[in-house]
């Protein structure tokens, strides 16, 4: 089959979050099935690697002509496709940055690409176009692909057996706008309809996600969990009427992990200062190396016995930082270290910065984005905090469990999927998760892993070595894109 994901961002060209790793890993896991793979993506910097194939393209967007050109290159099976616009250029380091318009016009003429680069952009001599394809959309921002193959093509008999699929990663940003926006979109006007949402919060409105899975052959969600959650008035987030009414194409699919990229055996943000690299055979060994190596790079005290928390992620509301926060007064009666990384509201940002002046010898509050950071806290720390009041997977916890890191999660979305509660009486389970968005609940949770850690050793190494030994690879989500598919290939 011929497959092309299209994706507002990719690693490691344009990551900002998961979207990105996904949209880096689960096209290389579908080539290593046999399928013939694109990746389409705008171009928001030189990327070295990829060559213009010189073809020149004109795309109408609000009125204005709009020239693109097409860079390509060909990584680990897969062919990538970066489009190349003044719009999207120098925006690598803020993608998402500009006013509502001006994204709007970016997506529109991001997706008017998109959809015709099978027949536009020459790739080693095999045309994507030849009737066996699909396109996997991602999020708000691509959901207008689905809507122009149905408009520009399969109403009028073309492109026929050519199949898309959307999928929600985050159903919060939906690109919401006043019903004049229809006017950018450049539709016929009987597609008006389908982008029209009313909501008590939004009145009437123009909803980019809500015409794309309107017109998407299937849509998944990144957990099982986050599809039920969609489904539901909190959860939907004025979609789950449309998500309801089309259950039938609705399927949860576990995201995987880069499995090279996050593993402490090879991980190379392990090879320097101090660090190592670890695996099962040596997690007693090289773990605790790593643990005295971030303590020492964050200037804490070096103490193999005092257990160490970490927070990788963006600081907000969804991330439920504000509990981490009220938790941190009875955290720091404890004798534990804390460390938190990430940007994101000022107010959150300000919080780490508090908290990192007030108690200088157990927490520290990292203001920024450092992949390599974030990889060496998932190797040093102890315990991962994900207290996110939704996530519809979350990959941090799937990265921590690989690295013997503990989670303790707020059972929503993903979390709920990927975590099982520790049970001591039969040793099973992975880490700890607690029902409901509260810091009381948070430190009930903490309060008992903590113990574990500090009196029950065995039952400790019990859970990293279940939490390792796990396969998380990408190859068994692929596996399962590829059922949907073909489910939607032979849908009529
Ligand atoms: C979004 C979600 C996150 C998910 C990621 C990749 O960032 O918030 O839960 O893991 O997409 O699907």
């Amino acid at each position: 089959m011929n497959v092309i994901l299209v994706a507002a961002e990719c690693a490691p060209f344009s990551k900002t979050g998961g979207l990105g790793d996904v949209a880096g890993a689960l096209p290389k896991a579908l080539a290593r099935r046999g399928h013939r793979v694109m990746v389409v993506v705008p171009r928001y910097a030189e990327y070295e690697e990829a060559k213009d194939v010189g073809v020149r393209k004109r795309y109408k967007v609000a009125g204005q002509d709009m020239e693109v050109m097409y860079y390509h290159a060909y990584i680990d099976g897969v062919d990538f496709v970066f489009i190349d616009s003044p719009v999207f250029r120098h925006l690598s380091s803020n993608i998402y940055g500009g006013n509502r318009l001006d994204i709007l016009k970016r997506m529109v003429l991001f997706c008017k690409a998109a959809v015709e680069v099978p027949w536009y952009v020459p790739c080693g001599g095999v045309c994507y176009g030849d009737g066996n394809l699909a396109f996997i959309a991602n999020d708000w921002h691509t959901a207008l692909l689905p809507v122009y193959l149905k408009a520009y093509y399969r109403d009028h008999g073309l492109m026929k057996y050519t199949r898309s699929v959307l999928v929600i990663h985050n159903i919060a940003h939906q690109g919401r706008g006043p019903v004049d926006d229809f006017s950018h979109v450049d539709l016929p006007g009987h597609y008006l309809d389908s982008f029209k949402l009313y909501d008590p919060v939004g009145g009437e409105h123009f909803n980019i996600f809500a015409a794309g899975l309107k017109a998407a052959d299937r849509v998944l969600t990144v957990s099982h969990g986050y599809s039920w959650e969609v489904k539901t008035l909190e959860g939907g987030w004025g979609l789950h009427h449309i998500i309801n009414e089309n259950d039938w194409k609705f399927r949860g699919i576990v995201n995987g992990i880069d499995t090279k990229e996050w593993n402490p055996k090879f991980d190379t943000h392990l090879h320097s200062d101090d660090y190592t690299n670890y695996s099962l055979e040596t997690l007693n060994v090289g773990k605790p190396q790593c643990k005295a190596a971030l303590q020492k790079e964050l200037g804490l005290p070096v103490r193999p016995d005092v257990p160490l928390i970490g927070f990788i992620g963006r600081l907000d509301h969804q991330k439920g930082v504000d509990l981490i926060a009220e938790a941190v007064p009875w955290m720091m009666s404890q004798d534990v270290q804390l460390v938190m990384l990430g940007t994101g509201r000022p107010d959150l940002e300000e919080v780490l910065r508090q908290m990192e002046h007030q108690y200088r010898d157990k927490a520290r509050g990292w203001v920024g984005f450092s992949v390599k950071t974030a990889h060496r806290i998932t190797a040093g720390a102890d315990i991962l905090l994900m207290p996110s009041r939704f996530e519809p997977c979350g990959l941090n916890q799937l990265y921590a469990m690989n690295y013997g890191t503990i989670p303790v999660v707020h059972a929503v979305g993903g979390l709920r999927d990927t975590v099982q509660q520790f049970d001591p009486y039969s040793e099973t389970g992975l880490g700890w998760t607690f029902d409901s968005a509260e810091a009381g609940k948070l430190i009930h949770a903490l309060g008992n892993c903590l113990l574990t850690y500090r009196e029950y050793k065995e039952s400790w190494e019990g859970l990293q070595r279940r939490g390792m030994t796990q396969d998380l690879s990408w190859d068994n989500a692929a596996e399962k894109y590829e059922e949907v598919l073909v489910a939607a290939k032979y849908q009529w």
